[in-house]
C-alpha cells in the first residue's frame, strides 16, 4: 500500500443490504418500511417463469404493497426499455421500484427511476453526476452471481441510435436495499454462472488495478478474487451447492462494492462497446477479453497483477523476471478461463475484422477507460480486439 493511498481522502458509498438464503422473502418488510404503496415490479420473462418474481410479488401483497409488473427488458437494456417502463410506472400511479433479476432489470429499474423524478429522457442522464432529483425508492433482488448492479452507483443503458452503451454514474442510482438471495441462482445454468461469475471476477481485477482504488475498495476486490477461485467451479458443476452459489454471491457483493467505489478499466470499455454495437453478451465479453487486456496493462500495475495472480495460484518467486512474471499471471487467468468452460475467441461471437474499428473508436471514450492503469491509444484498443479475436484461453 502506499503512503498516498493512505493519506488521500477517499469516500465509499454502499446501501443497506441484507444478505443470506431467504433474505428475498423480506421484500414486503422492507417495502413497507419504506412506504411503498404500489411498487413496479422490474424483472424477466425467465424469472417470472422461474417463479423467482412471484416469490417476491407474493412477500409484497402479503405486507400490503400493491404491485404492476413490467418485463419487457432485454439482456443490454435499451433506452426505449427505460422509457417505455417509465410510461407503466407513471400510468399505473406507482410509487416505488422493486428490480428482481439479473444486471439489466437491475440497471433499467435504476433508470425508469430517474427518468420519472426528473421529467427527463434516460440519455440525458449520461455521464458522472448528471441526475439532478433522486428516483423513487428502489429496492434490489438480485438472481444472478456477478453484477453488482444490486450495491453499485451505475447503470448501464444501450442507446439504440448511437449503438454504444452510456454509463450513468450517480450516487441516486444507488439502491435504498438490496436483499442478497443465493437461492435464486440456483437456477442459472452453467453458461450463465460462468459468464456472470467471471464478470465479478473482472470488476474485482479492474478495481484493484483501478486509479482510483482505495484500501477500501482493495479489501473488497481481493477477497472477491479469492471467493471466485474457491467457488465458481464448484457452481457451475453443482448448481445446487448452496455454500458455493453464496460464495459467488459474496464474491458479486465485494467485487460490487469495490468497482462501485473505485470504477472500472478498459476490459469494461471494450466490452461495453461490443455490448452497444453487437448486442453481445456482458460477462462473456470481458471473460474473452481479461487476459489480453491483463497483458497490454501489466507494465503499469506489475505489484497489483502478481497479488491478482497470486491468489489465481500463479507461482511467482521473488527472482522471477517480469515477463515470466507476467505470462504466470496471465496464464493463471486462462486456467481459470479454461475450468470455467470459457474458450471462445471474439471471432467465435461474430466480431469481423471490418467492425473493430468502429468498435475502438467507442471503447476509448467510455468513461470505465479513465481509470484504466495505462491509457491506451485507439490503435492499441484495436490491437488488443484482434488479439482477442484470434487466441483462444
Ligand atoms: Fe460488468
Amino acid at each position: 500500500m502506499t503512503q498516498e493511498a493512505m493519506t488521500e481522502l477517499r469516500k465509499f458509498v454502499a446501501p443497506e443490504f441484507v444478505f443470506g438464503p431467504g433474505s428475498a422473502r423480506l421484500a414486503g418488510r422492507y417495502a413497507k418500511n419504506l412506504r411503498f404503496k404500489k411498487a413496479l415490479v422490474v424483472t424477466g420473462p425467465n424469472l417470472i417463469r422461474l417463479g423467482w418474481a412471484g416469490q417476491v410479488i407474493d412477500s409484497l401483497r402479503e405486507a400490503g404493497v400493491a404491485t404492476t409488473i413490467f418485463a419487457d427488458v432485454t439482456p443490454n437494456p435499451r433506452d426505449y426499455e427505460v422509457m417505455a417502463g417509465a410510461e407503466v410506472y407513471r400510468r399505473e400511479g406507482c410509487d416505488a421500484l422493486v428490480a428482481v433479476g439479473g444486471g439489466s432489470p437491475m440497471d433499467c429499474a435504476k433508470a425508469i427511476g430517474i427518468v420519472c423524478a426528473n421529467d427527463r429522457h434516460v440519455l440525458d442522464f449520461e455521464g458522472v453526476d448528471n441526475v439532478r432529483k433522486p428516483g423513487p425508492p428502489l429496492l434490489c433482488v438480485p438472481t444472478t452471481s456477478g453484477t453488482g448492479a444490486d450495491v453499485s452507483q451505475f447503470a448501464i443503458i444501450n442507446d439504440t441510435k448511437r449503438k454504444v452503451k452510456i454509463a450513468i454514474v450517480s450516487k441516486t442510482v444507488i439502491p435504498d436495499a438490496a436483499l442478497i438471495d443465493p437461492t435464486p441462482t440456483t437456477t442459472m445454468d452453467p453458461e450463465l454462472t460462468a459468464h456472470t461469475g467471471l464478470d465479478a471476477l473482472t470488476h474485482a481485477i479492474e478495481a484493484y488495478v483501478s486509479n482510483a482504488q482505495s484500501p477500501v475498495t482493495d479489501l473488497f476486490a481481493l477477497r472477491a478474487i479469492e471467493l471466485v477461485r474457491a467457488h465458481l467451479v464448484t457452481a457451475i458443476r453443482r448448481p445446487d451447492d448452496i455454500a458455493a452459489r453464496s460464495g459467488m454471491m459474496y464474491a458479486s457483493l465485494y467485487a460490487g462494492l469495490a468497482f462501485s467505489n473505485a470504477i472500472l478499466g478498459a476490459v469494461h470499455a471494450m466490452a461495453h462497446s461490443l455490448g452497444g454495437f453487437l448486442d453481445l453478451p456482458h460477462g462473456l465479453c470481458n471473460a474473452i477479453l481479461l487476459d489480453h487486456v491483463a497483458d497490454y496493462n501489466y507494465q503499469s500495475a506489475p505489484g497489483r497483477y502478481d497479488d491478482v495472480g497470486r491468489i489465481l495460484g500463479a507461482r511467482l518467486a521473488p527472482d522471477m523476471q517480469s515477463d515470466d512474471r507476467k505470462q504466470a499471471v496471465i496464464t493463471a487467468l486462462r486456467d481459470l478461463k479454461k475450468d470455467a468452460g470459457v474458450d471462445q475467441t471474439l471471432s467465435d461471437l461474430g466480431v469481423r475484422p471490418a467492425e473493430l474499428s468502429e468498435l475502438s473508436a467507442k471503447a476509448i471514450n467510455d468513461p470505465c477507460m479513465i481509470t484504466n492503469p495505462r491509457h491506451p491509444k485507439v490503435e492499441d484498443i484495436r490491437a488488443l480486439y484482434e488479439a482477442a479475436c484470434r487466441f483462444h484461453a
